[in-house]
């Protein structure tokens, strides 16, 4: 853990008269906070925060971001530098141990992904059982639960770190290759075996759409696209689908059902969910005329519940430094493919009415990553349903660094409080007696 500073700053809480001192601390970046860990035991009073809009749950070394700028960097580099110079596995590697791995490491991670992409023969059995309308998010997260079952060690919270590590390998490596199986099941195309010739991108590809009539030829315009959205999607410090795993693991839960949990929590439109729901909304406005400025009115319209997707974030107050990158990206990866999509027109006439709307400006509302990832995803022969999916396959590496983090630091299990706002103690009614 790197520089947390205590500082000569401390706030004072006057509560009943009393003068209370809280320590303020300082992270790397300089970024403050008010430690209330002891307020409960010295006032009596806890804090209330939903939606936890205010409050740090952990000090983390992992991820940097600053909403006001639009900054955001992983183990101190710019995300702009990694989309444009790094892999994605590297990426991975530096999430999870903290540097950018040298030529041997980089070998050493590649050849053991490559090692651990088989998923045991009765998972197929598993994916036989759903209907080909299931959704691959909610087969996905099933599918990592049903793991402890096939690697039981993996229950065993008190592992060595070389046998925990080996479950991270797997969590990386069987992605893909779950995801698509969920794919091949929902089209009822027989299963594509992983190719260990093959690197991580290719590989899954190969899984998802070569067939036995018909081999896929792997682009690499579309390789490098891939690369280029699953860093972005790596990690994102602690948003719902991270905090969610970080909960799930502090009970000292297997790493699978803390990352089965997670994709649950990613699978929402307000989350991860959002990329797909973004599609969805262009289509809609596609077929609807292409009229932006009605549904721009639609989205300001309180009795409306209809809402700009893929606009708006928790943390960015200014501009999503993801979406800048992607926004580019497609321009350039549907010119290199030679694709015209009409909701690309739709999606940034929708942005330019929505930038100089003062309802956006005053909320500070701004294109999020999942506005233009979409776009790109379908242009790469993505079927919409499957773009949340592809969401959690980018930021596996995010959940399983914060896990580790998270255990590493013995952080203890999470346990909010609350303000009770029910009944008061009253009698059991006589009627409902036994
Ligand atoms: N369209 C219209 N109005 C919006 C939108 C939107 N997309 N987003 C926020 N607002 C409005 C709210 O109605 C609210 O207005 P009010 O102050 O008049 O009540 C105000 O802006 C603040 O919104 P909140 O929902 O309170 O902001 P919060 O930080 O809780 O939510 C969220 C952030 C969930 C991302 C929200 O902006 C949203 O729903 N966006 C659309 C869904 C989406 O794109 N999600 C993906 C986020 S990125 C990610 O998770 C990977």
């Amino acid at each position: 853990m790197s520089k947390i500073a205590e500082l000569n700053e401390v706030a004072e809480l006057k509560l009943n008269g009393q003068v209370y001192h809280l320590p303020v601390i300082s992270g790397s970046e300089g970024e403050k906070a008010i430690d209330i860990s002891k307020l409960r035991d010295q006032t009596g009073y806890i804090t209330l925060d939903t939606g936890y809009k205010n409050t740090g749950a952990t000090k983390s070394a992992i991820t940097f971001l600053d909403g006001e700028n639009g900054i955001l960097h992983y183990r101190g580099y710019a995300i702009e530098d990694l989309a444009a110079k790094s892999t994605f596995i590297e990426v991975a590697y530096l999430l999870i141990y903290g540097e950018l791995p040298n030529v041997s490491q980089l070998e050493s991670f590649q050849r053991e992904l490559t090692y651990h992409t088989l998923v045991h023969e009765d998972i197929k059995k598993f994916l036989d059982g759903y209907p080909s309308t299931a959704h691959p998010m909610g087969i996905v997260s099933s599918m990592f639960s049903s793991m402890p079952s096939f690697y039981p060690e993996s229950l065993n919270p008190h592992r060595s770190s070389e046998k925990v590590n080996l479950t991270i390998l797997r969590c990386i490596a069987k992605m893909p290759t779950l995801i698509a199986w969920a794919y091949k099941k929902s089209v009822g195309h027989p299963y594509v075996y992983p190719d260990n010739s093959r690197d991580y991108i290719s590989n899954f590809l190969n899984m998802m759409f070569s067939t036995p009539a018909e081999e896929y030829t792997i682009d690499p315009i579309v390789v490098e696209a891939l690369n280029v959205l699953l860093i972005l999607h790596a990690d994102h410090e602690q948003n719902c689908s991270t905090s969610t795993v970080r909960i799930v693991g502090s009970s000292q839960a297997n790493l699978y059902s803390s990352i089965a949990a997670g994709i649950s929590a990613l699978w929402g439109p307000l989350h991860g969910g959002a990329n797909q729901e973004v599609i969805e909304m262009l289509e809609l406005i596609k077929l609807d005329g292409g009229d932006t400025e009605k549904w721009i009115a639609k989205a300001k319209d309180k009795n409306d519940p209809f809402r700009l997707m893929g606009f708006g974030h928790r943390v960015y107050k200014n501009f999503d430094p993801r979406a800048r990158i992607i926004k580019a990206a497609c321009d350039s990866v549907l010119n290199k493919l030679g694709i015209q999509d009409p909701v690309l027109e739709i999606a940034k006439r929708l942005e330019e009415t929505a930038l100089s709307d003062s309802y956006f400006v005053e909320r500070k509302l701004y294109p999020n990553v999942d506005f233009y990832s979409g776009i790109i995803y379908r242009a790469l022969g993505i079927p919409t349903e499957m773009f949340t999916v592809m969401f959690a396959l980018g930021r596996l590496p995010g959940w399983i660094s914060q896990w580790k983090e998270m255990r590493e630091q013995g952080e203890p299990i999470g346990r909010p409080r609350q303000i009770y706002v029910g009944n008061n103690i009253r009698p059991y009614p006589e009627l409902n007696k036994r």
